[in-house]
Order: structure tokens, then sequence, then C-alpha cells
């Protein structure tokens, strides 16, 4: 009988080249394609390290040829024979094994394969998305599923390198906790052996490395599963892998210094890239004032200026109406864009207006000034004004928006990345790193009616700003946290945490949680912290996203190997799903009819 060690392969499909010439060799696959010349069939055997041609030629073995004319599609074979050169007019030069084939003298038929769905032998075959997801077992198979995979195992394997050898200890926490309220919503888990007790996932394992900084472990790390119920995006998966960290007896600058670190050394390893350290800082404020976002993406400038002061005698009603309730006038110089056609300034108009901007003032930039429907409403004082403030110069677009803050630069924002995108104002080969730094302590929740954290009750706030927690103007305190933005994405967040109890306390009560409503949801953590919790910070970074950001790609389903759909459905096992009725039962659950 024959055994798999007989077939046993000697070297993967992807590495014979003309120096193996005359080897007898034993490759291992998926047949890839297959054609039948005359008699003569040719296999195309693909393993995850590459494709190899396999010759099988019924003059020399015609009972192996034959059973070779039986090969399908994703057959999985064992090949033995000899590697020959390619005449030079059949060599591929486009494949490391181009300049070989294998005539083969013996084959072994591992496994028959059901017709795929999919042409994983071409990667342009407009399949739809859902299909994909459905057999995604197969689509991983395609060398751009597999090779984004394989580079993620690179990205953390380097990450665990570097941080191991930074004196960090590796530590696993729960992934069956408490429910903590921590920005998105939990999701549950019943307990059978509680009935009626809910765990749920963790969110991040934020409380469990806060404690484990007091248990004395000083440099931890994890490469953590994440779930969160949220709305999902290109960039946002329910359940998503964090590499976490926490370190004590630190600041902000011994952060800093440890990831630009990790970072540098994981594009050196992974990418061959070289990041110029230390990175970029700039605070929350300046990124909103000047970018319109907190988190910039700075591959290319193109500033905000507030030109609100200009206007401030201007008889355009839009602008002096806005002044007088307190909204802001704001403008940025579009580089390249004086050639915009109306459709284009509308469909700018109309992105803008999904931020909130009721209109887009713009104003062309030609050799005597500004022109535009609206120049006509600016006083020549205003014109040069404008033209100084925003840098504007023959050949660009000057863009005003008058609208309440918020709106006004987060809508500029969005319309200096669709003129970024629109003019090719973007290197896509830059990796272009930022800590956002100083976000306010607190923001005002319409939703809730109060002021909730920015990032969550344990960030710590500015030592100076500290005082201001006891004055009506708290919520004009600024954090000591930081994000890092890459090329306009999130990638990572953290903070120094507040270690004392009374200024723990102090927030608490100005985001209106009670001493009592604090220890039941944060008890174990606010015990913990009140046995000698050393000073500790620390940060998170989005494991996915940074691969997506690596690799150019727009969506982190394309480096999660079994991602979901927007409505959090995984297409391939149809999770989530109905249980049997005596599992609900089981948990004490009844569902609503
Ligand atoms: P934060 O909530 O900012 O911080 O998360 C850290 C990073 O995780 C990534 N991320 C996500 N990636 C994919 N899908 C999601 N749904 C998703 N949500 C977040 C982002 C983000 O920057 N405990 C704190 C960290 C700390 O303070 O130490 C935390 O979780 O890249």
């Amino acid at each position: 009988m024959e055994t798999q060690s007989q077939w046993r392969r000697t070297h993967s499909c992807g590495e014979l080249t003309a120096a193996n010439e005359g080897n007898k060799v034993l490759l291992n696959g998926w047949v890839h394609n297959w054609r039948n010349h005359g008699g003569i069939i040719f296999i195309d055997l693909r393993d995850r390290k590459g494709i190899t041609q396999v010759v099988f030629n019924p003059v020399d073995d015609p009972d192996t040829a034959a059973v070779a004319a039986t090969l399908r599609h994703e057959f999985v074979i064992a090949v033995s024979g000899t590697v020959r050169l390619r005449p030079a007019e059949m060599a591929n030069p486009r494949m490391p094994t181009g300049e070989i084939e294998i005539i083969a003298d013996a084959l072994h038929l591992f496994n028959e394969a059901a017709t795929p769905p999919l042409h994983i032998n071409d990667p342009d075959a407009s399949e739809s998305e859902e299909l994909k997801l459905r057999y995604r077992f197969l689509d991983l198979r395609r060398p751009f599923l597999s090779r984004n995979i394989t580079f993620r195992h690179k990205v953390t394997a380097e990450v665990r390198k570097y941080l191991w050898e930074s004196d960090f200890t590796e530590i696993e926490t729960p992934i069956l906790m408490k429910s903590t309220p921590e920005g998105a919503r939990d999701f549950l888990v019943p307990s059978r052996l509680n009935p009626g007790k809910f765990y749920a996932l963790p969110q991040s394992p934020q409380t469990y490395k806060q404690i484990l900084m007091v248990s004395g472990f000083d440099r931890y790390f994890q490469i953590a599963r994440c779930f969160r119920d949220e709305d999902l995006r290109a960039d946002r998966q329910p359940e998503f892998t964090q590499i976490d960290a926490e370190m004590s007896f630190i600041d902000e600058e011994d952060v800093y210094t440890v990831f630009e670190g990790m970072m540098a050394s994981v594009f050196s390893n992974c990418l061959g890239h070289t990041l110029p350290v230390p990175f970029r800082r700039m605070s929350y404020e300046e990124a909103f004032h000047t970018y319109g976002s907190d988190k910039p993406d700075l591959r290319f400038d193109v500033p905000i200026h507030d030109v609100g002061h200009l206007f401030a005698e201007s008889s355009f009603k839009v602008f002096s109406s806005t002044l007088e309730s307190g909204g802001k006038i704001a403008a940025l110089a579009g580089p390249e864009c004086g050639d915009l056609s109306r459709k284009q300034i509308d469909t700018l108009t109309a992105h803008v207006a999904k931020y909130g901007a009721k209109g887009l003032v713009w104003l062309r930039c030609n050799d005597t000034g500004l022109e535009g429907p609206t120049r006509k409403f600016l006083s020549d004082t205003e014109e040069r004004a404008l033209l100084d403030a925003t840098g504007a110069r023959t050949g660009m677009m000057v863009f005003v928006i008058a609208a309440p803050e918020k709106v006004c630069f987060t809508a500029l924002g969005q319309l200096r990345l669709e003129i970024g995108k629109l003019k090719n104002l973007i290197d896509k080969k830059d990796f272009n790193f930022l800590w956002v730094t100083e976000f306010p302590l607190f923001e005002f929740s319409e939703e809730e009616g109060r002021y909730m954290s920015v990032h969550h009750p344990f960030t710590a706030p500015l030592e100076e700003d500290v005082a201001l927690l006891g004055t009506p103007e708290y919520f004009k305190a600024h954090s000591r946290s930081y994000d890092l933005v890459l090329n306009g994405f999130e990638v990572g967040g953290g903070s120094i945490r507040i270690h004392t109890s009374a200024i723990q306390r102090k927030v608490f009560t100005l985001l209106g949680i009670s001493e009592d409503e604090a220890q039941e949801k944060f008890g174990f953590l606010l015990k913990a912290l009140s046995f000698g919790a050393p000073p500790h910070g620390g940060l998170a970074f989005g494991l996915d996203r940074l691969v997506m950001l690596m690799l150019g790609l727009d969506s982190i389903r394309d480096v999660i190997p079994f991602p979901k759909t927007s409505a959090g459905i995984s297409l391939m096992d149809n999770a989530p799903d109905n249980v049997a009725e005596v599992q609900l039962k089981e948990l004490g659950i009844t569902l609503e009819k």
C-alpha cells in the first residue's frame, strides 16, 4: 500500500530553478492549471510557495500520462520526476520557476476536488465579494490573500521578537470577563452555571493590563483578540486584534521611544523600509484646526486656515450670521484646483454636505486675484487678506466654509482629503507616522446629555490641568493621551493612566458616575489600584489596520483570514446562527417572538 511517506515532497513548488537541472524531485500540491497539447499533458502545480510546470509525455510513460489526463482543477497530487530546462522560447521570466519544468515519471492522486466556484487561477476574475467570502477557503489559496496572511504572520512574529527582546512579558488575559462600560457595546455570553448572569467578551484588555501593573509585571504585552459590537466600516471588524502593551514607572517619552523602535524594527524587517524616527508630534488642537481631523493624513500638506477674523465686517450674510452665532469661517487653497469643472465642484459640495456643511464657497485664483460667484460679496481688502491667509496662488482654488466650529473644520478636513485624491497629491509609497497628543479629557455627548471620557475614565489629565478639575471649567482639561496615526488612519492609541484614587474619584464625579456606580462597574479595578498602584501607562495598536496599511490595502478584510461582512455575518460558516431550543433552555433564555 502506498503511504504518504512514499510521496513526501523534496521541494516546494516555488523553489526549483535552472540550478536544479537534472535533479530527481518530488512535489506535492494542487492542480492550478492543466492543458492537453496533442496528448502531452502540462500541469501547473501549486503550493503556498509558488507554481511549477510539470510535463507528462505519453511516449515516455503512457500509463502515467493517461492518469494525468484525468486531472482537473484543484486535484491534490504528488508528482515525481526530473528537472529539465525549458526550451528558451518557452521560458517564463515572470515566474521564479519559469526556466524549468519537471518531466514526470510517477503520479499519485491524494484527492479529487469538486469543481471550484472560484477561478482560483485567475487573479482578475470578477467574482462577487459575497461568493468569495462564502468560499473563503478557496479564496485563501490565491496568492493575494495567501501572501497577505503570511505577511501578517511575519509582522506578528517581528512584534513579538522586538517586545520579548525589550523585556516585555507576554501574558494572556481572560476572554470571558465582566461587562464594563468602555465605549462600544459589549458582546455578551450567558453563563449556564450562573443562570441570569453574563460574561462580556473584552473590548480590549484595558482593565486587566492595569491590574497586571499593580501586580508588578512592569512591562506587559499581548497580541489580544478584542470584540466590539459597533457599526462596521472598511477599517473595522467586530473582532479584531490589538498589539496591547502597558508599562510601569514611565512617562509619555518612554512609550514613544519603545514603540517608535518597534515600528522601525517591524518596517525594516518586514518591508525593508527605513522609518525616520522620532515620529512627528502634534497636539489634537493643532491637528483639528489645521487638518480638520484627529488623524490627519500628512502625506500631503494643504492646511486649513481660520479666517473668521478677516470677515468681522463682512457684508456677506452667510459669513456675518455664522460669526454672530459663534460659528467659524475657515479656508484652504486647493493646489492645481483652478481647473475644476462645475460638476467637480458640485461633487465636492455634496461631499462636504455629508459632514454638515450647508455650502461651499469657491474662488478661483488667477493673476488678478479671486474669481467666482461669491467674489462680489467680498471687499478688495477681504480678497487680499484671504489670498494672504491661505497662500493661494494662480492655478489654485480657495474653498471657504462658514459653519459651527466642528462642522467647519471637519468638512474642510474631508474636502482636503478629497482634493488630495483628486489631484494625486498623495505619495502612495509613503508611510507617514504622527503622534497626536493632548486630546481633551472630556467631550460633550449630545446623546447622553453629559460629558463623557474621550478615551476612557482611567486616562490621566495633563499635570498642569489637574487644578482645572476642581473648577466649573473642568471640561477644558486635556489628557495625557496619544494616538498613533499612519497615513490618516488611527493605528494605535493609549495614555498615561490615573494611579491615585483621589484623582480617579474626582474624574468619576465629573463624569456623573456615583461612588456606588463606580464600585459596581469598576470596583475590582479601583480596589486593585488602592493597593499600591505604580505610575503606569500604555497603548494598543490595531494589528489588522497596521498590516493593511503596510500592504497598501483599503480593507482590513484582506488581512483577516475569516472576516465578517458589514452586517457582522461570517458567510462561510453562517455565524451568527440560530441555536437549539435546548441550548437556550439550559441557559434560561427565552426569545421574544
Ligand atoms: P482603542 O479603542 O483606541 O484603545 O483601540 C486601539 C486600536 O485598535 C484598533 N481598533 C480596531 N481595529 C479594527 N476594528 C475595530 N473595530 C477596532 N477598534 C479599534 C485601532 C485603535 O487605534 N484599551 C485602549 C488602549 C490603551 O489605552 O492602552 C484601546 O482599546 O487601530
